[in-house]
């Protein structure tokens, strides 16, 4: 079923750090959250070689793959160049608090 689906807190997120969204049957989500207190969704798989993106180290608009060191923008899931790929991507509201993605 799609449609946006409450999460968490917001203070369940470490600033600079991620959540694991797991999902039954679909690949994870990793839930970011920047020091500007902005939160971002993607699917927890590196474009490059599937390393787990939510294990990396996260900054103000991207996260960087633990494994070998890519650059993935937090909004749109876009590897930064010179590496080429991309991640699904998940819009997130943040209302009082409280986090919800649509998936
Ligand atoms: S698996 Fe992420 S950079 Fe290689």
């Amino acid at each position: 079923m799609n449609g946006w689906k409450h999460i968490c807190s917001l203070e369940d997120i470490p600033v600079l750090g991620a959540r694991i969204v797991r999902r039954s049957g679909l690949p994870d989500i990793a839930l970011f959250r920047n020091g500007k207190n902005q939160v971002f969704a993607l699917e927890d798989q590196c474009p490059h070689k599937k390393g787990p993106l939510s294990q990396g180290i996260v900054t103000a608009d991207a996260v960087t793959c633990p494994l070998h060191g890519w650059k993935i923008r937090l909004e749109s899931g876009q590897a930064a160049e010179p590496d080429v790929g991309c991640v699904p991507h998940y819009p997130v509201r943040i209302e009082t608090g409280e986090i919800f993605i649509h998936f």
